[in-house]
């Protein structure tokens, strides 16, 4: 795939891709790709952050490289890590005067026992890769600070095998949803961009694409029972995903409308929480209205 040469044309290959985004963020995504930058994507649960970095990887031929975030992760777990066990295996196998030697050293310490993980990976791919570093905000500060160095040279230094550098960086995308505030540092080096929920038209559209052969009227009366229910105070007001999962229930079972019994009967596709379920009970009858 060529690389777009203006904002409509990424646009446009993102949508062939099964994936719509509005102006504001595929001029981010444009702006990424083109400078080399990393992009930061915060927004509600459930609004396309992942699947952006998934699209833009397929898009392009590249490979995807995930870097799951969650508390405790630490920089072994993201870059490289020595596997114990085969250099166990190897050891026995040497005989007490190889493995005295300094050349059975290196090969304990040598590439056939490193095994990679994400960071190393994407740096040895570079442009052929897309790095997505998923829920950065999981993770904690000190963990911060060590991908913001590894972001801003994409070098990484094994002792015992010497240095690794990405001639040309990989698109780094980050994702967070902004369980905690992320470090202003970590923020400067990467473009930012907000998604908020889509509009309505677009949220119809977006369920139509992934969701294919579902009904419109089906898609639009839907559509706006979520956005009256993101309107209530729920502990976990469904996102994107939520929609279209609730769509394709009611088109499994055959409905065509979206009446308060159907609602309820099917409210697991979207509400999963029991607090914010009985919330939702309680105004059924609006947010299944059609006006
Ligand atoms: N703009 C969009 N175009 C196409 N599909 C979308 C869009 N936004 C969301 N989706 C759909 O919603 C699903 C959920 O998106 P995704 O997993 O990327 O959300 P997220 O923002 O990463 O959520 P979380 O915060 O839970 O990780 C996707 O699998 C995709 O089907
Ligand atoms: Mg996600």
């Amino acid at each position: 795939m060529d690389y777009p040469d203006s904002v409509g044309k990424l646009t446009e290959i993102l949508r062939q891709g099964g994936y719509l985004a509005d102006r504001g963020l595929a001029t981010a995504l444009y702006v990424a790709l083109s400078l080399q930058r990393p992009i930061l994507l915060e927004g509600e649960v459930g609004v396309g952050k992942t699947e952006a970095a998934k699209v833009l990887a397929a898009a392009f031929g590249r490979q995807l490289i995930r870097l799951q975030c969650y508390e405790g992760i630490d920089t072994n777990q993201a870059l490289y890590e020595w596997d114990y066990a085969r250099q166990m295996l190897y050891i026995r196998a040497l005989s007490d005067r190889d493995a005295a030697g300094d050349e059975a050293v290196d090969k304990v310490f040598g590439p056939r026992f490193l095994v990679e993980r994400p960071l190393l990976a994407a740096v040895r791919a570079g442009d052929r890769a897309v790095l997505l570093i998923d829920e950065v905000d999981r993770a904690d500060d000190e963990f911060e600070a060590f991908l913001l160095e590894v972001l801003s040279d994409f070098q990484i230094s094994i002792p015992e095998i010497g240095t690794v550098q990405a001639t040309r960086p990989p698109l780094v995308v980050l994702t967070s949803n902004r369980t905690r505030e992320l470090h202003d540092a970590l923020k400067r080096r990467c473009l930012y961009h907000w998604i908020g929920y889509p509009p309505p038209a677009r949220e119809v559209e977006i369920v139509l694409v992934r969701a294919p052969g579902v009904a419109e009227t089906l898609a639009r009366k839907v559509v706006a029972a979520v956005s009256r229910l993101r309107e209530l105070d729920l502990a976990k007001p469904p996102g994107v995903a939520e929609t279209i999962d609730w769509v394709r229930t009611l088109d499994f079972l055959g409905e065509t409308g979206l009446s308060p019994e159907i609602a309820e009967d099917t409210l697991g596709a979207v509400v999963k929480e029991r607090d914010d379920l009985e919330l939702v009970r309680e105004h059924l009858e609006e947010i299944t209205s059609s006006g």
